[in-house]
């Protein structure tokens, strides 16, 4: 395997699928980096790319304030494949024609190969693709030749061999291509001549080196949440460092049941890892008395945990380093493209306003990494799927899903029904199959009957949601067996709850967690 890492540049003209085009090249064991599109020929140069794909985009390319990148780009010697809007801007910026279509082509397409190129190896004569345009090529540049079409569009793919420069209209990144792949890796692997050195066994023994190095003989420390960011990178430093990583837990009193163990059982005991825990509940407690505010409770948390967090760092020699489970979706430089506002640029979520109050110099081994590939990082590293296939926590734990006040007693009887909630959606096989399913604890009073007693206790929300990336999310229909035996776990078996209701909110227009 050699070892420079190749990579293909994926230049971001806006679309919602930049990253799915990143994260498809990195399956077929090839690196990929998202550029804004508006990058420098120089600085482009200096990536020393395989190969670039140019994004789609909303914009259309005659639009004078349309996105467009340096037409240098085409001339590097490195081979091109614009996609949808890619395809369109190259060819504008080679002399082509390219107009509205009378209606917008949206939905699926059979594509019909005109000749064998190697771009299609494997894709199939006459397969479906995706189509979403309201623009298309009309008129190509000359050294062009269309490739492929569909019953609408002429120019669904086109080439130019001696440039190596390809287009296609649809969309070979999502799901309803279902051969896109071949088009991506064959563009990859047999047009850019990558040869596929991205695994994540390659990617943990050069970060381990890179950590080392940067490292030196220098003291690490990192704040373990027991999440899958947090808990991968802290095994592949303790991989790369062994005693110089000392990870910092703090228990904020708003965990799941028993979380404070398991973490401890593995890090500190099995991993042999050096785990400074923090009970600081009380603290957390005092500072959320009489807080009912949201926001003010989220900030309440954040400030407490970085005062205690802080404090526990202070007792660490010679730490010159705050380790942090940042990942590639955080540290994607994106550009406001006009019209487009989910192109704004991401703030990082993860940093927290730790590093600057520490004045420690920052290590991110798994900033260049999509969330699956921490997964794979995690399960070669011998993570159990407890830890590697969790769900999302929030950081302010509990004291979101308990409205209003947060006390002891609330965080209690949360604790309880969560674990119910967590232990039938596993016996049901279906925990690790959805995004997040959790319990609200609602102080909000209600009669009810048990035995010949009437009660008049608080209400539990049950909250099932799926997702891709937690920024839209769908209710989960929950088989109702299962809904029923939560219910009357939750009802039987927590005292303090003797009513259960579903919450049938999908965000937009609500939010995952209630607070
Ligand atoms: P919302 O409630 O905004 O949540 O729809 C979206 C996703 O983010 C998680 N979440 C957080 N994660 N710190 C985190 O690390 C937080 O303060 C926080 N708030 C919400 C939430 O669980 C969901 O997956």
């Amino acid at each position: 395997m050699s070892s420079i890492l190749e990579k293909i540049a994926v230049l971001d003209f806006g679309s919602q699928y930049s990253q799915l085009i990143a994260r498809r090249i990195r399956e077929c064991s090839v690196f990929s980096k998202i550029l804004p599109y508006n990058i420098s020929l120089e600085d482009l140069r200096a990536e020393n790319p395989s190969g670039i794909i140019l994004s789609g985009g909303p914009a259309s390319v005659y639009n004078p304030k349309a996105p467009k990148c340096d037409p240098g780009i085409l001339s590097l010697g490195v081979p091109v494949l614009g996609i949808c809007y890619g395809e369109q801007l190259i060819i504008q910026m080679l002399g082509g024609k390219v107009a509205g279509c009378e209606a917008r082509e949206y939905g699926k397409a059979e594509l019909d190969l005109k000749e064998n190129d190697v771009l299609f190896e494997g894709f199939g004569d006459k397969s479906q693709v995706w189509m979403s345009h309201g623009d298309k090529v009309k008129e190509l540049p000359s050294g062009f030749r269309a490739i492929a079409v569909t019953g609408s569009t002429e120019y669904a793919a086109i080439v130019n061999s001696s440039m190596k420069i390809y287009g296609i209209q649809f969309h070979p990144e999502v799901v309803h291509t279902p051969r896109g792949k071949f088009i991506i890796e064959n563009f990859c692997r047999k047009i850019c001549g990558c040869s596929g050195n991205w695994t994540m066994r390659s990617f943990i023994d050069a970060s381990v080196e890179e950590v080392r190095k940067q490292v030196g003989d220098k003291s690490v420390i990192l704040g373990l949440s027991g999440g899958v960011d947090s808990s991968v990178a802290a095994a592949l430093l303790h991989k790369a460092i062994g005693e110089q990583l000392t990870c910092i837990f703090v228990n904020n009193g708003l965990l799941r049941k028993g979380e404070a163990e398991r973490v401890q059982e593995l890090f500190g005991r099995n991993f042999n890892i050096k785990l400074k825990y923090v009970d600081a509940t009380d603290r957390f407690m005092k500072s959320l008395e009489n807080v009912e505010d949201p926001e003010k409770k989220r900030k309440a948390i954040g400030y407490e945990f970085i005062e205690v967090f802080d404090e526990a760092a202070s007792e660490i020699k010679d730490a010159a380093f705050l380790a942090q489970g940042t990942t590639y979706p955080d540290v994607i430089e994106s550009v406001p493209i006009d019209g487009n506002p989910s192109a704004m640029i991401k703030s990082h979520h993860n940093v927290g306003g730790l590093p600057e109050k520490m004045n420690l110099k920052l290590v991110e081994p798994l900033a260049k990494l999509f969330k699956d590939e921490v997964r794979e990082v995690g399960r070669c590293l011998g993570l159990p799927d407890e830890i590697i296939l969790r769900q999302p926590f929030p950081g302010p734990g509990l004291g979101v899903r308990i409205i209003g006040k947060v006390t002891m007693e609330a965080v209690k009887v949360l604790q309880e029904a969560d674990s119910i909630v967590v232990d039938e959606m596993k016996k049901a096989g279906l925990y690790y199959k959805t995004w997040q399913t959790f319990a609200v604890f609602l102080p909000l009073k209600t009669v009810g009957v048990m035995g010949d007693e009437r009660t008049y206790e608080n209400v539990i929300a049950l909250r099932a949601v799926d997702s891709m990336d937690g920024m839209t999310a769908d209710w989960v229909k929950l088989p109702y067996e299962l809904m029923g035996t939560i219910s009357n776990r939750i009802i039987n078996e927590v005292r303090g709850i003797n009513r259960v209701v579903y919450d049938l909110t999908s965000k937009p227009p609500g939010t995952i967690e209630w607070e």
